[in-house]
């Protein structure tokens, strides 16, 4: 079923600022191997059921923050926008497969740069025509992978997978975040310090 707004694989999306031999020094900084690609396919099965679980959490979080609720509200009135809410929602769900399946290629690549474009002032809104805040400001952006991947495990654990197991994907996930968060940056940063 293709997402609204799911652009994965679109030819069209500007190229990435980041090749894959940049890519690839940024994976190893990050310790991001090939023992994490495969914990991280192997986690897409055990979370494919638990997609709409998984979101609950995660839109729980947010929407218990007003500071963070307001980025998916009316920028004046702080009404939240319940369209928006569940447009991004389907996307988010969608982002969960993509992560667990990355294949780290030019085409993933560029849509790493276009998800950071959405939450900068150059993307954000646009692809919903929402009505809302104009960027979600930087100083969330890396914080929010913590809740993210501490909230996993019970459900990277829900199938009785051995501790050991449970620790590998869970650790797969924090780094593959943690990548795909710094990707997203570079709208805020000047291109070249990026
Ligand atoms: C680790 C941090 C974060 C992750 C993993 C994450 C993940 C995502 C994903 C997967 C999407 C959908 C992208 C798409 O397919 O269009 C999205 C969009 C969005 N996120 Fe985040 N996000 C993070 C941080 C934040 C923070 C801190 C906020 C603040 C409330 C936020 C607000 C939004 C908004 C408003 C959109 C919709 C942007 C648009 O208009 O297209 N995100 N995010």
């Amino acid at each position: 079923m293709q997402i609204p707004g799911h652009r994965l694989g679109d030819p069209e999306l500007p190229r990435s600022l980041i090749d894959a031999d940049a890519f690839a020094t940024m994976k190893e900084v990050a310790l991001f191997g090939d023992d994490d690609v495969a914990a991280l396919r192997r986690s897409g099965p055990i979370l494919e059921p638990q997609i709409e679980a998984v979101l609950d959490v995660w839109y729980g979080f947010v929407g218990s923050k007003p500071f963070l609720l307001a980025h998916f509200a009316h920028p004046t009135s702080g009404e939240p926008n319940g369209e928006y809410l569940a447009r991004v929602r389907a996307r988010f769900g969608q982002w969960i497969r993509d992560t667990a399946a990355a294949r780290y290629d030019d085409d993933w690549l560029r849509w790493q740069f276009e998800i950071g474009r959405r939450h900068h002032r150059v993307g954000k809104n646009a692809t919903d025509g929402a009505t809302s805040t104009a960027i979600v400001p930087f100083r969330y952006l890396l914080p929010l992978a913590q809740p993210i991947v501490q909230t996993l495990r019970p459900f990277l654990a829900a199938t009785g997978e051995r501790v050991e197991t449970v620790d590998a994907m869970q650790d797969a996930w924090r780094k593959s975040v943690l990548l795909q968060v710094t990707l997203w940056s570079s709208p805020y940063v000047a291109p070249d310090d990026f």
